[in-house]
Order: C-alpha cells, then structure tokens, then sequence
C-alpha cells in the first residue's frame, strides 16, 4: 500500500503521515525533511543558486545525514525558508525525487509506504493507492507553528511566523516545478478545526472505503 500526504505548512500533514505508518505498519518518509537538510547545508556553507553541483551532492546524500543530524538543527524557520529556495531549483528536485523513489522500491518499504511532502501525489508517486492533501487556515497553522517552536525552547512571535509562513505557501504553491496543488484524485482534508485523531478517523473512514 502506498500513501501520499501532500499539505502546507503546519496543515498536520507530517501527523497524519506518522500515523497512518503506525497503524497500517508501513515505511514512513518525511519528504520536508530531505528539502532541510540540503537548506541546512546551504546555509552553513554559503550555497546559493551558483553552487548548484554542490546543492546536487548534499541532496543526494541528504538521506544519510537525517539519520545523523539531531532534529532540533533542521526543525526552524531559518532552515525551513532556505529549503523552500533550494526547493525551487530543478537540479536538487532531481536528485531528491530519485532518492524518494528508491525509498518506495527498498525492501525496507516492501510492505509499502507513506510519504509526506508537496509534491508526492503530484510528482514523486502520481500512482499512490491512496492521496490525502491536508490543508487548514493560515492563522490557525501559525499558531501551531508558533507554539510547537515555543514547546522546544525557540523565542518566537506570532506575527513573524505568520509573516514567514505566508511567504514559504507563496514560494511553494507559485514556484514553476513541482508546486503544492491538490490533484483532482486527491481527498482534501481541512485540519482548521479537528485535532489528530479526527484527522486519522477521516483518512481511515476514506481508505475503507
Ligand atoms: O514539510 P516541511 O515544512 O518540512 O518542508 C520544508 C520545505 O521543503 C517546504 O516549504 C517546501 O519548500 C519543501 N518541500 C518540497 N517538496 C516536498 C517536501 C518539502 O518542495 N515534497
């Protein structure tokens, strides 16, 4: 069985994803943090658009130094804007989308998989068995945001999450390749006004047909 949750930031996607893996038992790949990791490196290392066979080595080895990275040093906003920019350049896409793809076709995932991101039931697996696109209001998401960056420790405002996740949606849903779009197969869930176990309840009642 295979699964795409395809969502905007803070919408629950990444929840939903876990949950679905736990409860169906299945692989489990979160796509955004592939896209952090090579904006993490960028950062550090100063890479911008000229460096782009530098970006396309860290993408392809950004698998490997997740396992090893400690979540704290990706999970912020710095790190989460620069990977909408790297995001945006068809060279880390490519190495990104191969590596996404050999995830699916490891026996690690034989069972099957869930993958979250932008971009999986547009691009990376047009032919998942099941497509969920987890969306909620801006304000709402921000507010998530906001207090699960508060929850570990990081002094942030409201308004300048607000203000930063606003423009990462435009950059993601606007960039020419790959942007986040619901398809028309796929089961939007608006997370606005339900919490996560209501999330997972809908997404099971769907797969149950
Ligand atoms: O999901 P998360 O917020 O961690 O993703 C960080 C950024 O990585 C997104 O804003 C987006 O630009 C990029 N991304 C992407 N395609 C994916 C997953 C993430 O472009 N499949």
């Amino acid at each position: 069985m295979i699964i795409a949750v395809d969502g905007s930031a803070a919408s629950g996607k990444g929840t939903l994803a876990k949950r679905l893996a736990a409860y169906f038992d299945l692989a489990h790949l979160d796509t955004g943090a592939l896209y952090r990791m090579v904006g993490l490196a960028a950062l550090e290392q100063g890479l911008d658009d000229k460096n782009i066979n530098e970006l396309q080595a860290v993408a392809i080895t950004s698998a490997l130094d997740l396992s090893v990275t400690p979540d704290d040093r990706i999970r912020n906003d710095t790190v989460a804007e620069m990977a909408s920019i790297v995001a945006a350049m068809p060279p880390v896409r490519a190495c990104l989308l191969d590596l996404q793809r050999h995830f699916v076709a490891h026996p690690t995932a034989a069972g099957g998989a869930v993958l979250d991101g932008r971009d999986i039931g547009s691009v990376v697996l047009p032919d998942a068995d099941y497509k969920f696109f987890v969306d909620a209001d801006i304000d709402v998401r921000a507010e998530r945001r906001t207090k699960e960056l508060h929850d570990n420790g990081q002094s942030v405002m409201f308004r300048h999450v607000l203000e930063d996740m606003k423009a990462r949606d435009q950059r993601d849903r606007n960039r020419d390749i790959a942007p986040l779009v619901a398809t028309s197969d796929a089961i939007v869930i608006d997370t606005s006004d339900k919490d996560a176990d209501m999330v997972l309840a809908l997404a099971l009642a769907h797969i149950a047909g």
